[in-house]
């Protein structure tokens, strides 16, 4: 059959002179050219259809490699200290030199295979994507997962999200039916029931199989958490998150086997629910040559700007250098598992107060990026005045899924929470060092007189680690050190860098009082342990140095939750300046950290790989899944109502 469609294939290609295989009105991405939702193995063939190329794979592996030199984390990921032995030990540039010898089937292949392998280190600062390919078709299935604990014997069990019907009519709309007719009833038959196994298999499996791919996160228990679904606050509004189970970069998966119970049901039955492709770019294609130029060559962000060209031009407005970030699809959270309490003053886009009971007050950061730095500073000294005012003495900081933003918000913040002390001023925040590669070497070497605006994050405009302004012109000077058996060099230790006594306010520039705002003991962090970069600074800060309670909500209850990961020093995109080869030849991004903090507990190692491990493993419960206020409510109870016995710490 598929020999006899080959040939005719083929000779149709003899048959009409003129056509060549390129043009032909055939193949398979021109059959789902201008289709929203096809099948995932549709979708993979028309990605799969462009063909490996050699020069490619050696500029992409030029390019990976040479900017690795950046990342100031690469010898420590050839293996991390504990808690980390086991989640990060990758040499990832051995891997992508092994990759340069390899053929694969397709440029796809070839790029998945990079992707992954960058990956692999677990550090949310360090991606790789590429545009031709990554979120162009997100793939679904209608069923995100809930991580369940039973409130009456503690047992924990997988179930669909009960309000999964909800949410896929919202995200599908008619396109439910779909899945619909492949399951031969409707969606909200299986709303709620308990997932036995997927893919013939206990469900954890299928958890930590994703876990071991999906990045970001040293901590397994952030990367397993990555499957279920949970809640988001954004920019508009609250966010549904699907979870990685429900929702996919990459049309790979064509379908998923799952063993269940429904809600009031013993008897187990095992359904095979499709996954969907839905096309996510705003400009379709016609065929595969059109899909190529829309969307895999290298565009005018990919290989930087000049800083000074750009900066002369007022009538420009300057183009975010592209993030390598992947953000899941935004689904608004249903009314009913939106937060009922009112928004007190300060609370803007993503950052949010209220007041949730009996002098308690909740502040919500989605982000620390958000809006406008001066004024997310501004926001959140308003609404922190404004509940002290009110007499709010306990505090619930909630940073679900926030992935960082300024460092300086971050530890603004930190001073504003408990006023001005030794660990508040003039350091705020943890030292930091740069990696002194050759080539950053080089870069500062030629800066002077080339920068005059100090725009280059390589200026010298840093403070040294007893918080002085730098003076020395040799300020770069490397310091070899060995790192797993590896030399590198590190520049000497920063001290503090942000302004945070102040922020600009109404108008005017509002000098912060140097009480403290609320006690470390009636503060709670909580998240579902995906909170990283200058989250993460945040968080290390409150509970390291103030032994802030925090709480991880959704957890495997025999996995310790870590409060946060990934906390680098700080990100940058694409480092080059641009004259220093070679430029990247396809529509991708790198990024990278280039500068590691120093630890609290041990201040002469990264922070990045210590210890993180929260004081309270909080459970989910049917009641309480992706419902912020419940959670919020159930927090108070276990941690501040009177009633509460003393906090339970994790073992
Ligand atoms: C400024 O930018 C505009 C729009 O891209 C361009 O037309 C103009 O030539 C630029 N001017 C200078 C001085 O670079
Ligand atoms: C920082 O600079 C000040 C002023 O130059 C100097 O006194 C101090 O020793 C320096 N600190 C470190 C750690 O080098
Ligand atoms: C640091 O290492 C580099 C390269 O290995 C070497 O050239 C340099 O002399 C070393 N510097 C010191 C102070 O040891």
């Amino acid at each position: 059959m598929h020999r006899v469609h080959l040939s005719l294939y083929l000779l149709c290609i003899y048959l009409v002179p003129g056509y060549t295989v390129g043009v032909l009105p055939n193949g398979p991405c021109f059959k789902v050219g201008g289709e929203q939702w096809v099948l995932p193995r549709d979708a993979r063939a028309c990605m799969s259809a462009i063909s490996f190329d050699k020069k490619k794979q050696e500029n992409v592996l030029d390019v990976v490699t040479k900017t690795l030199a950046f990342h100031a984390s690469t010898n420590y990921q050839l293996q991390a200290p504990k808690p980390y032995s086991e989640d990060v030990h990758w040499d990832l540039l051995k891997e992508l030199e092994g990759m340069r010898s390899k053929d694969y089937p397709s440029d796809f292949d070839f790029h998945r295979d990079v992707q992954q392998s960058v990956k692999q280190v677990n550090d949310g600062h360090l991606m790789y994507a590429n545009w031709c390919y990554d979120s162009v078709y997100v793939t679904y299935n209608p069923f995100p997962l809930v991580l369940l604990t039973n409130a009456v014997d503690d047992t924990q069990a997988v179930h669909i999200a009960p309000n999964a019907h909800e949410i896929a009519l919202s995200l599908f709309g008619p396109e439910i039916k779909f899945w619909e007719d492949a399951l031969g009833t409707r969606l909200q038959e299986f709303s709620g029931a308990q997932v036995m196994q997927i893919d013939g298999e206990d469900p954890f499996f299928a958890v930590n199989a994703n876990a071991h791919n999906t990045g970001y996160f040293q901590g397994l228990s952030s990367r397993q958490n990555a499957f279920f679904s949970s809640v988001g606050r954004g920019l508009d509004g609250w966010n549904y998150v699907l979870g990685e189970f429900a929702e996919k970069v990459h049309p790979i998966v064509d379908s998923v086997r799952l063993t269940i119970k429904r809600v009031g049901s013993d008897i187990e039955e095992t359904i095979t629910v499709p996954y969907r492709s839905k096309f996510n770019r705003k400009e379709h294609f016609i065929d595969r040559s059109d899909y190529e130029s829309k969307f895999c060559k290298p565009t005018s962000d990919t290989n930087g700007h000049h800083l000074y060209r750009l900066y002369s031009n007022d009538s420009q407005e300057q183009p975010g250098l592209q993030k390598a970030d992947i953000r899941p699809t935004e689904i608004a959270l249903p009314p009913s598992l939106q937060p009922a309490l009112p928004q007190l003053e300060g609370s803007y886009k993503d950052t949010q107060f209220y007041l949730l009971k009996d002098k308690t007050g909740v502040l919500v950061l989605g982000s620390f990026e958000g809006y406008e730095e001066e004024s997310i500073k501004c926001r959140l000294l308003q609404g922190l005045q404004n509940m002290h005012k009110l007499g709010v003495k306990n505090l619930i900081i909630d940073v679900t899924n926030n992935f960082g933003g300024f460092v300086c918000v971050a530890q603004f913040l930190h001073r504003l929470l408990f006023g001005e002390t030794d660990l508040t001023y003039p350091q705020a925040g943890l030292d930091t060092a740069l990696r002194a590669s050759d080539i950053a070497q080089q870069v500062v070497k030629n800066l002077p007189g080339n920068d005059p605006d100090n725009q280059i994050i390589y200026n010298q405009e840093w403070y040294n680690a007893t918080n002085y302004p730098i003076e020395d012109q040799d300020w770069f000077t490397p310091i070899n050190v060995t790192i797993n058996g590896r030399p590198d060099a590190f520049s000497q230790r920063f001290g503090k860098e942000c302004e945070v006594s102040s922020a600009f306010c109404r108008g005017s520039k509002q000098k912060l009082s140097p009480d403290p705002l609320f006690k470390a003991e009636n503060i709670v962090l909580l998240s579902n342990g995906r909170c990283g970069s200058s989250c993460a600074v945040f968080s290390v800060l409150l509970a390291k140095r103030h032994k802030v309670h925090t709480v991880v909500v959704g957890g495997k209850s025999n996995v310790p939750q870590q409060y946060c990961g990934f906390v680098g020093g700080q990100r940058n995109d694409s480092p080059y300046p641009e004259d220093i080869p070679p430029p990247l030849d396809v529509n991708a991004a790198l990024t990278v950290t280039w500068r590691l903090a120093y630890g609290v507990d041990n201040p002469d190692e990264p922070e990045e790989w210590q210890d993180h491990t929260a004081t309270m493993n909080f459970p989910l419960t049917i009641n309480t899944a992706n419902k912020p206020q419940a959670i919020w409510d159930a927090v108070y109870q276990r941690v501040f109502s009177k009633s509460s016995p003393v906090l339970q710490v994790q073992i």
